[in-house]
Order: C-alpha cells, then structure tokens, then sequence
C-alpha cells in the first residue's frame, strides 16, 4: 500500500467523537500528539447523524472534525458510515432489513444489518459514499477511504431470493445446466420453473448451518451472498471514485473470515486492511497466519486497521494485554507486512455495548495510564523509524493454497467425518513452517505458482477448471507440490469425479485412493516412515495404491497395515507428495523441514521456539524481525552479523542476543566493518 506524501508507519484508530461531544476534540487532539498518532478513522456508524432524513442531510459534526484534524496535520481514513442504517430508513423502507437463516425478519437493530440486495440499502448508501467523497475531496489530509465496516453475515429474504434466482440464470443459462450440477434428480428435487427454487436455509435444505442436503446449491448461495456483498462495496467504490480517483480505498477484513471470498474481494480493493482481535489462548503462529493472508491477497503491504490496546469487551473472558504485548502484536504485524498500526478505539466510549472495549484514552481521559504509555511509546518508536521499512516486501517460496470455494465445499459435504476441518488442515502445515522460520505465502488458485519452489495445497477437495493442469505444469516444471487426503474429489458444483480419486490429480500424484477410514475420535493408526520417525494418524485415513508414486511412509495398524501413507511421485523435473492423514505437530514439522532442506528453501534464521522470526525487503537492504512470543527471556545466535535499528547497536556472527519477554528486535546485516557503529 503505498500512499501520497506518507513517510512512516501510520499510527491511529477509529475515532468517535460524536459518541461525545465536539468539545472533546481538542483535548483528544492533545493526547494524539503526545502519542505519537497520526491517523484517525473518522465516521465509522455515523449514518444517522448525517442522514436525518429522507432528504436532509448535515455534515456540520463531520466537518467541524475534519477541519480540526486538518488544522492540527492529522490524517484521516474516511469511513462511509454504512454498516448501519438509520431507524428511520428500516421503518420507512422495511427491504432494508435481513431476514435470518432461520427465517426470522429482523427488525431495526444491531449493526451490520442491512440486505445487500435491497434496492433502498443500495441507493441510500451509495449515495452517501458520494456526498462523503465529494465533500471532503479536497482536504489534503484525507488518505485513504474506509466503505462500510467488517462486512459480514448473510441474508435469506424474498429479494435475495429474486436475485439469487437472476444470479443462477447467468451462471448456467438453463434449469437443465443447474439440474445437473445440483444434482437434483436426488431425492426428486428436480426444477422445472426458476421460481421453484428457494434460498437453502433452516426452512428448506439445511438441518442446521452446515448440514444441507444438496451441497450444490449452498455452494452457490454462499458464492452469491459474497458477491451480493461484493457488490455493495464496488457501488459505494464507484461513487467516491468519480470525486477522489486517487485515494485509495479498501474495507476492514476480517483474516479467515468464511463467509466472504476475500480473495474475489481483493481484486475490487485498492489495498487490503484487516482488525486483529486474537483470543488470550490464541497461538501466535494463527495470527501470523491471518497476517500472511491479508498481505498475500495483493501481494503487498496491507494495512492493520484495527486491534484492541487493551482488551475487547466481546470474549467471554477478556484478560488484559499484558505489558509489552500490544507491542508485541503490532510489530508482529509489520514484521509480516502492514504498514499501519491502528487501533479500535482512540477514546473508550461511556454508553452501550463497547463501554468497556479498550481505547487508547480511557473513560478518565488520562495520559497516565498504563496502556496510553505503552502506546505513547509505540508511538515514538514509530516515528523515529520513519519510512525504514515502509512499503517494503515479503519473499516466499512455499505457497500454501487457500480456496474459499474449498473451504465452503469441504465443510458442506456430509461425511467422511466431522472432524474434517478445512481452515484447521491448512494451519497443521501453516504452524510448521511458521515454527521453522520458512516464509510462507497464502495463495489462490489464481496465483502465479512459478513464483514458488513448494506448494502445499492441503484438502484439494475441488478441482477448479484448469487447476489441475497448472498444478502439472508447476510439477513437471521442476516444483514440488504436497496435497493431502480429501484431495481431487469434486468439480465446481461438489460433483464427485468418476476418474477414481484424486481424480483429476491421480496422474500427478500416482495413487488412486480406494476407500478412506473415518477415525472414531479416540482412534488412532500409525505413520511408520523409513528416514524420519514414527507418528500418529488422526481424523482421515485413505486406503491407497501406489500407481508409479513411491511409498515414503506406511500405516502401522488395522487391515490396511503395511500400504503407503505417504507417497512421492516423480513428474517430469518435479515431484508430488500424497500425505494421506493427518498428524501431531513433530510429523509436519520434521516431514517439512525435511523437503525444505532438500529444495534449499531456507528459514529466515534458525530460533527457539515461540520466537518467531521474518524478513522483510526495501531496496538493497533486509530487515529481520525477531519476536519473542513468550513469557520468558530468549536467546537467539545470529548467523552474521547485524545492526539492531531500535537500540542501534551491533552484534557480531554468532552472538546469541536475549529477548526479554515479549520482546521484538529488529536487525539488518552489516556488511563491512567501517559501516559499523
Ligand atoms: C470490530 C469493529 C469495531 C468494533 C470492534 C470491537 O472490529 O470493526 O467497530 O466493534 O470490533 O472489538
Ligand atoms: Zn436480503
């Protein structure tokens, strides 16, 4: 994400002053300058007070803010107010409210609350977007654009149910073509007008939200809800585009958030943002994860929209961020590429549901207390790196495939087993590398793979049009692919293949799985390899044969006792493992430390565990993030030597530098002598 005129890591969060009052303003602006923050999120759910009525409109509260951030060289990401509409709207124009999955029209509540099919939703917002845009299109601290906020849920009212029904002709032209794909001669569900069919909820096809009895049509549902939402945003895009074509726009994500397909998303955003709100018990390797995501959706840097200082109010238990660990997780952020550092909220707010989220100023309106310090200090620190590594990049060469589509698809599908766990699947490898130090991109099917030497696509359940010929391209072009159980089964619609599993990956891989064990949760077999070890296998075991693949690993027990479990197939310069199971932590981290050493991919530095360690790219220059994810001191031998850019101090090859508890170091290499201080 690059911005105009931006020469640091912007340091901020959304800001309410409405919730108070205008003279709250100055004496705020005060405490942001003592913090160091220079960015504010203006008019997040503010709708109603721009928006008295049908036609009348006021702005005076939003100008009186903008002019003072102006005056005082505060910037400000401009958020469009339209993840809640006012009470008015919902009872003047009732298509405006949800209905939910299971039935139930919601009245005027909540937020995050309207239909992305409503007509008057649409308009309204639409409109406001470009008021916003026009109005303020000339205040030269106005930087980036915020439409909406978290998008998310879903809606089953009668229009979507119209709309759903248009989006389905333009996919497949004829009942017979869908017919086919739902497969619908099951249980005598066949359609012969579009008008039969109805949204799959708890009403119609579902027993609960992911049990439905024809995985097709929720497939297509959730692909049209996502695209319903989609579509909100890029009208809303479109209007502050004609005012301020160069500010650039995006909508706070959510990391693996399942409902929407963020990486259809990303192609309509101008850079990706996000709200990091981990669980105390959270592992660290998850929301590295989530990091990887929203910096691989564009391959950029992205910006950290929002995290708590303090804590949330929402978990059912909310310790607080211990000293050093909102630290701690900014730098986590950067150290996987934001260029942001924000916060929900600036001023913790005295009414409602998040009265006692926490903000960066509390109820008391102090600079004295521990969190304003501790962000005050970030703040310093921030400035003094200035644009150190602002913009810079991220290399990787392992992508770990991640597919809306598959996710929905896997989790829907009713069997083998409930254990199967899409997002789960991938972290078991994620968590590994991370461990490792390995730097990973979370890609799409749509990525370029010939960026990569390793490609890990855990789960390829559904084998999208073309993938798997470009998966034999990767291969028999000299990389290395892993895939796993519940892999090659279906096409688009959930429709098994007749080519014997994997399908169409079979020739790729060299097995044809036979059959697959579903394990009772208390059941376990064996992975018995020949060079690495002994592990469990949990959850799925497929029962194979090898085609041309080499048997590297069998099963320990039961009556497919002796037969591969994990496979290696040679395919032109390349080669293609089949893990038929799932294992404990010691498996994936030694089988892929094992395949890295082989394809020389190396870890960004070798160090205890819960240290993680990342590097980022500017220019000719690296910088190596060190971050101590534990209570406890830590040490780390450096492999050369380095300059730590926060303490500018120097350390020579082979110094085993400590980390207090959570602590974070940053390090570029030296290079000769006389450059050293
Ligand atoms: C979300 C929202 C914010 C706020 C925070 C509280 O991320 O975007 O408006 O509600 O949660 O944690
Ligand atoms: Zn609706």
């Amino acid at each position: 994400m690059t911005l105009k005129g931006i020469n640091k890591i912007l340091f901020g969060g959304d800001y309410n002053p409405e919730q108070w009052d205008k003279s709250i303003i100055d004496e705020d602006i005060k405490l942001f300058k003592k913090a160091g923050i220079d960015i504010v999120t203006l008019n997040v759910f503010a709708w109603a007070m721009l928006q008295k009525s049908e036609d009348e409109y006021d702005f005076s509260f939003l100008d009186y803010t903008m002019d003072k951030m102006r005056q005082n060289d505060i910037k400000v990401c401009l958020a469009t107010s339209t993840a809640a509409h006012p009470a008015w709207m919902a009872k003047k124009y009732p298509d405006i409210l949800r209905t939910d999955f299971y039935g139930r029209k919601r009245k005027f509540g909540l937020r995050h609350n309207s239909c992305p099919n409503s007509q008057t939703y649409r308009k309204y917002s639409a409109e406001l977007a470009g008021r916003l845009a026009e109005r303020y299109k000339d205040y030269d601290n106005l930087v980036m654009w915020h439409i909406s906020n978290e998008y998310g849920g879903e809606c089953y009212c009668e229009n979507c149910e119209k709309e759903f029904r248009r989006w389905l002709k333009a996919k497949y032209k004829t009942l017979d073509a869908l017919n086919k794909s739902w497969n619908t001669f099951f249980w005598g569900h066949t359609f012969y007008d579009w008008d039969e069919i109805v949204l799959p909820n708890i009403l119609s096809e579902h027993s609960d939200e992911n049990s439905t009895a024809f995985e097709g049509i929720t497939l297509d549902y959730r692909r049209f809800n996502s695209d319903s939402m989609l579509s909100c945003f890029n009208i809303e895009a479109k209007e502050i585009k004609k005012h301020t074509p160069d500010i650039p726009i995006t909508t706070n994500l959510m990391g693996f958030y399942k409902t929407l397909d963020y990486q259809k998303w990303a192609k309509s955003m101008d850079f990706i943002s996000w709200d990091n709100y981990p669980f105390a018990d959270t592992p660290f390797e998850e929301v590295a994860m989530s990091h990887e995501l929203m910096r691989s959706l564009l391959k950029k840097p992205f910006s950290l929209m929002e995290q708590t200082p303090s804590v949330t109010n929402w978990q059912d238990y909310n310790p607080l961020k211990r000293p050093g660990v909102m630290r701690l997780l900014s730098y986590q952020a950067i150290a996987h590429g934001a260029d942001t550092v924000m916060y929900f909220q600036l001023r913790r707010s005295r009414g409602a549901c998040e009265k006692m989220h926490g903000a960066v100023i509390d109820h008391v309106g102090s600079s004295q207390t521990r969190v304003f310090k501790e962000c005050a200090e970030l703040g310093g620190e921030l400035k003094a790196l200035g644009d150190t590594f602002l913009g810079a990049d991220t290399k990787s060469k392992v992508g770990l495939l991640f597919d809306w589509d598959n996710w929905w698809a896997t989790e829907l599908c009713a069997g083998p087993t409930k254990l199967k766990d899409y997002k789960a699947g991938a972290t078991r490898y994620y968590k590994a590398l991370n461990n490792l130090n390995i730097s990973t991109d979370i890609i799409s099917v749509e990525d370029n793979l010939s960026d990569y030497k390793l490609i890990i696509a855990p789960m390829l359940y559904m084998i999208k049009d073309g993938f798997s010929k470009k998966l034999k391209k990767f291969v028999s072009g000299g990389g290395t692919l892993i895939t796993t159980y519940m892999s090659g089964m279906t096409d688009c619609s959930g429709l098994v293949t007749t080519l014997g599993y994997p399908g169409e990956l079979r020739e790729l891989l060299g097995v044809w799985v036979e059959e697959t064990d579903a394990l009772m949760p208390f059941c376990e077999n064996t992975i018995i390899t020949k060079d690495f070890g002994t592990y469990p296998a949990y959850i799925l075991c497929d029962v194979l044969h090898a085609e041309g693949a080499k048997a590297i690993a069998k099963y320990g027990k039961e009556f497919y006792a002796d037969t591969p479990v994990i496979t290696k197939n040679h395919f032109g310069k390349g080669c293609a493992y089949y893990v038929a199971t799932s294992s404990n932590y010691e498996f994936y981290n030694n089988f892929l430390e094992k395949i890295c050493k082989e394809l020389k991919i190396s870890p960004v530095m070798k160090t205890p565990y819960g240290v993680e360690a990342t590097k980022r790219f500017k220019g000719k220059n690296e910088f190596t993030f060190l971050l101590n994810h534990t209570g406890a001191v830590q040490s780390v031998v450096l492999d050369k030597s380095y300059r730590c850019i926060l303490k500018n101090k120097t350390f020579e090859a082979g110094h085993a530098v400590s980390l207090n508890p959570y602590d974070v170091m940053i390090i570029t290499p030296v290079k000769d002598k006389a450059k050293r201080s």
